[in-house]
């Protein structure tokens, strides 16, 4: 298992590229199964999830290769392989949104329930709900989803739950729907880009969707979808984690490949914060000020800011003079950088959904423990600002998310080696 060590004390400078997102990557290449014949997907991240997510394809009979450019070409071939085992969907619950294009096109799905996770409860009752709606039986047994439809049939689904709507839930029926018969409407539906993306693809794919990005979608099922070709979006979550960066090492970047307008509350946000950013387009220059401004900031579903940047914008208020109040309405317990965050200096307690934070200029070099993904990201980005040499533990997580991540910060100036060490 690796680790972090890392130099603090660098401002960034200079310009990085984002990469293909994440999680808008997942979805289309678990749609891609839905096809007939091959589908080329240009600009997937090389990560951690992104090689589960091939892996389990390839366990279902897919064929998935990278070319040499970067591109995964999928072929999914039909062979009635419908089991996500266990072993895979435990290392990543992104796995589940196979289940709509399973039953769809193979008309049963066996998933492993995901199960919790540090960032908390995460039940995927809308999920079946959902894919009930349009007709599928789903039993739940050995701690497997079993779900199955000789026939899917359109109809009216309502998906928010106590903390908005699901993103993968809606991307989850939006797929079933495309190959259902009649038309489906999803209201209250999650407006993330990554469903934005994920139903052109499908369009591309001969599917028939209306509304996509916002709270209504509808769909009117087609008998039939093929192999096409596409571009994944920039990840909005990799370039606002950059934004952070420069903020808080007293950087000056310039984060091109992005689209700005995925991230207009988080550009607000961090402008109020005190750093000065300029915009224009896929570019933005981050600036950071003297001194950092305590805010406070709340986390929601899109277009608030993401759930995903909470801990990162933590990290950054953290060195805000005066008082912050951060609070996350999507995922309230997502607060595991609270403590390790605290081993670094940080003032910061937990209260319900919200953190509150007393900032201070200074933070101060600490082993830590990574916990999950974002929170990763969080304690990188207070490592490079704080005095000293911090030695971040567990930093697996970090390459679920991120590629290549200390090169690229390297890049900037930062001082960040990652180190094999045998750790329980
Ligand atoms: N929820 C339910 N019932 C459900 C599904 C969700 O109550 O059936 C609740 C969740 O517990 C949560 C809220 O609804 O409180 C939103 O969860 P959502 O379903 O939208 O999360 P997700 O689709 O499983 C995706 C991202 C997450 C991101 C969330 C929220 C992927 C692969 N994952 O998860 O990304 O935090 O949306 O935006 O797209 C990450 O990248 O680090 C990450 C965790």
């Amino acid at each position: 298992m690796d680790r972090f060590d890392v130099q603090g004390g660098n401002p960034l400078k200079g310009e990085v590229h984002v990469n293909g997102a994440k999680n808008a990557a997942l979805p289309l290449m678990a749609a891609a199964l839905m096809g007939n014949g091959t589908t080329r997907l240009a600009g997937i991240p090389d990560l951690r999830d992104i090689r589960t997510m091939s892996a389990l394809l390839r366990e279902l009979g897919v064929d998935v290769n990278r070319t040499p450019d970067g591109t995964l070409e999928i072929t999914p071939g039909d062979n009635g392989r419908i089991e996500a085992p266990y072993e895979l969907v435990r290392q990543m619950r992104a796995s589940v949104c196979l289940l709509g294009p399973l039953l769809a096109r193979r008309k049963r799905a066996r998933v492993s329930l995901p199960g919790g996770c540090v960032i908390g409860v995460r039940p995927i009752d809308l999920h079946l709900k959902g894919l009930s709606a349009l007709g599928a039986e789903i039993e739940l047994e050995g701690g497997y989803i079993d779900a199955s439809a000789t026939e899917l049939i359109g109809s009216e689904i309502y998906l928010g739950g106590p903390h908005g709507s699901t993103a993968l839930g809606t991307c989850n029926v939006m797929m079933a729907a495309c190959l259902a018969k009649g038309r489906t409407i999803i209201e209250c539906a999650a407006c993330e880009p990554e469903i934005v993306d994920l139903a052109q693809f499908l369009t591309k794919m001969g599917a028939r969707i209306d509304g996509a990005g916002s709270h209504r979608i509808v769909i009117d099922g087609v008998p039939e979808l093929h192999g096409t070709e596409h571009q994944v979006i920039p990840d909005r979550i990799e370039a606002g984690t950059f934004m952070v960066a420069a903020a808080i090492t007293g950087g000056d970047v310039t984060i091109r490949g992005m689209r700005t307008e995925h991230l207009s509350a988080v550009i607000d946000t961090v402008r109020r914060i005190g750093v000065d950013l300029e915009t224009d387009g896929d570019t933005c220059r981050v600036r950071a000020p003297d001194a950092l401004t305590a805010s406070e900031v709340i986390a929601l579903p899109y277009p608030g800011v993401p759930t995903d940047l909470q801990a990162q914008i933590t990290a950054l208020l953290v060195r805000a003079e005066g008082i912050s109040v951060v609070t996350d309405k999507v995922f309230p317990d997502r607060f595991m950088h609270v403590a390790e965050l605290s081993r670094m200096g940080a003032q910061i307690r937990k209260a319900g959904s919200s953190a509150i934070i007393v900032g201070q200029p200074e933070l101060t070099a600490a082993p830590v423990m990574a916990s999950d993904l974002r929170a990763s990201a969080a304690l990188v980005l207070a490592a490079m600002a704080a005095k000293g040499y911090t030695i971040i533990h567990r930093i697996y997580h970090i390459d679920r998310g991120y590629g290549r991540i200390e090169q690229r910060l390297n890049n900037l100036g930062a001082r960040i080696e990652r180190v094999q060490e045998d750790y329980p």
